[in-house]
């Protein structure tokens, strides 16, 4: 018997196959059982008939539980009407072989609480929305690659144990290191800036740590970044780079993950939308924007959140309201050079401001790359090293680097879960990564 994958079942029409997976949900209907079965590639609706098999066939068919384990054989039928994903397709059950049968499953069709999920996550994944969305995921990861590696990036994994910090001292998680003190890793980015004087354009791509201590919808504990580093490259240059690659991470969603954005109930509309360029203000016009905005709003508490000053950081609802005004990521460039890190390059003549940008999602969705110049002058980088009250021995290396054939560099870094829950238009960035981590959350 073939055994085929819900995925290929479309170029087995006709045919006799057997599938193996898991009962997803099923209706019964007098003489007529339809279970949907998925088996990690799909969903597709398997009919059981009592015409068409033995009264011991029916019955076993009949007691299968909800996330029982099982082996289906049957002849494909398309039907337009058959549900499932991808859909158009159903199995004319001719025998059932259960596996394991399934006693309470959990996770019923019913509503459930956000908390009871993810306390079983290890079981919510199965669910239908879970189940798109970290396929989402895994098309973004795999686009992000393509991306690069085709346009002549080096894929260089960079330390997850480090001795210093790179995104500020509030943040890290300390471990101990046979009686040092070290950090996970915050990003990749200090070792990228070593490795483009060796190999031009590089890129890290993997989990980074950030003990972040407040609940926030787009903040995890450990999320996984892509960071490319560019020699030779200025800010404008990185901008052009960056609506490029977005551009080409959503397409690529849209193309491959169409019935899985549908399932997610997506408006791909607006994601159609997303080709460059993509507007550039600076952070500047953005304040302005943002006082005007302010001005105008009507409802109190929203005037309260929308409050800002010149030289302040911008929190959520300040990236949404100016979002608002764009249909497609916008890039606010020149934040006060106190808000960043300390390694970006000064504006020229405006100390104040750095060569950094950062890319908001439309929607509301905020900050998915934080991106910058950064200072190639040995002894700006000393002194920004001072100023931001850091120890000068951990990054010996890092300042050695502009003592050796120095030059105008470029990077950025893309948060993967911001980025697919932009995509898969999802509330809060915990669904967009197989086994989240949160302030209050470090289990399953
Ligand atoms: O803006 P960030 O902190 O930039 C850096 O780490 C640079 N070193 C990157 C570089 O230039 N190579 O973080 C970059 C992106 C953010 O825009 C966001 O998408 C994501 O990483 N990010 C988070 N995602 C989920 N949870 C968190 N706690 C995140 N912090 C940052
Ligand atoms: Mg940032």
């Amino acid at each position: 018997m073939n055994n085929v994958s819900i995925e290929y079942l479309s170029s087995h029409i006709g045919e006799e196959v057997s599938l193996n997976g898991w009962l997803y949900n099923r209706t019964d209907k007098g003489k007529l059982q339809f279970l949907q079965v998925r088996d990690g590639t799909g969903i597709v609706q398997c009919v059981v008939f009592a015409k068409d098999v033995s009264e011991t066939l029916f019955a076993e068919a009949a007691g299968v539980t909800q996330e029982s384990s099982l082996v289906v054989t049957g002849t494909v039928r398309a039907d337009p009407r058959a549900p499932g994903v991808p859909g158009g397709i159903e199995i004319g059950v001719t025998e059932v072989r259960v596996v394991q049968l399934a006693q309470d499953y959990p996770i019923t069709p019913k509503e459930h609480g956000v908390e009871f999920l993810l306390d079983r996550r290890h079981l919510w994944i199965r669910s239908s929305k879970q189940w798109a969305m970290l396929r989402v995921r895994a098309t973004v990861m795999r686009a992000i690659r393509e991306w690069l590696d085709s346009h002549g990036y080096l894929e260089l994994s960079t330390p997850i144990l480090t001795p210093a910090a790179a995104e500020g001292t509030q943040t890290l998680f300390e471990v101990d290191y046979f009686g040092e003190n070290a950090f996970l890793a915050q990003t990749g980015q200090l070792y990228n800036e070593a490795n483009i004087a060796a190999f031009g354009k590089v890129y890290c791509f993997g989990p980074t740590f950030r003990a972040e201590k407040s609940k926030t919808r787009r903040h995890l504990t450990e999320f996984w970044m892509v960071e490319p580093e560019i020699a030779f490259c200025d800010l404008d240059q990185l901008l052009e780079v960056e609506e490029q690659f977005v551009s080409h991470i959503v397409h690529t969603a849209l193309r491959e993950r169409a019935p899985e954005l549908k399932m997610l109930e997506r408006d791909t509309a607006s994601l159609e939308k997303i080709v460059p360029p993509f507007p550039r203000i600076s952070y500047d016009e953005a304040v302005e924007r943002l006082k005007n905005l302010q001005a105008e709003a009507t409802d109190p508490e929203q005037k309260e959140l929308l409050k800002i000053e010149w030289g302040m950081d911008f929190g959520s609802p300040h990236e949404t309201a100016l979002t608002q005004q764009f249909d497609k990521p916008v890039f606010v460039y020149g934040y006060p050079t106190a808000v960043k890190a300390f390694y970006m390059e000064p504006w020229p003549g405006r100390p104040e401001v750095c060569k950094s940008a950062d890319l908001l999602a439309p929607e509301g969705y905020g900050e998915i790359i934080g991106g910058s110049e950064r200072i190639a002058d040995v002894d700006v980088l000393i002194r920004r090293i001072h100023e931001h009250g850091l120890p000068m021995e951990p990054y010996q290396w890092y300042v050695e680097l502009r003592r050796f054939g120095t030059q105008p560099h470029s990077g950025f870094g893309l948060g993967v879960e911001r980025t697919v829950a932009w995509i898969c238009g999802t509330e809060h960035i915990r669904e967009t990564t197989p086994f989240p981590r949160l302030i209050n959350r470090n289990y399953p």
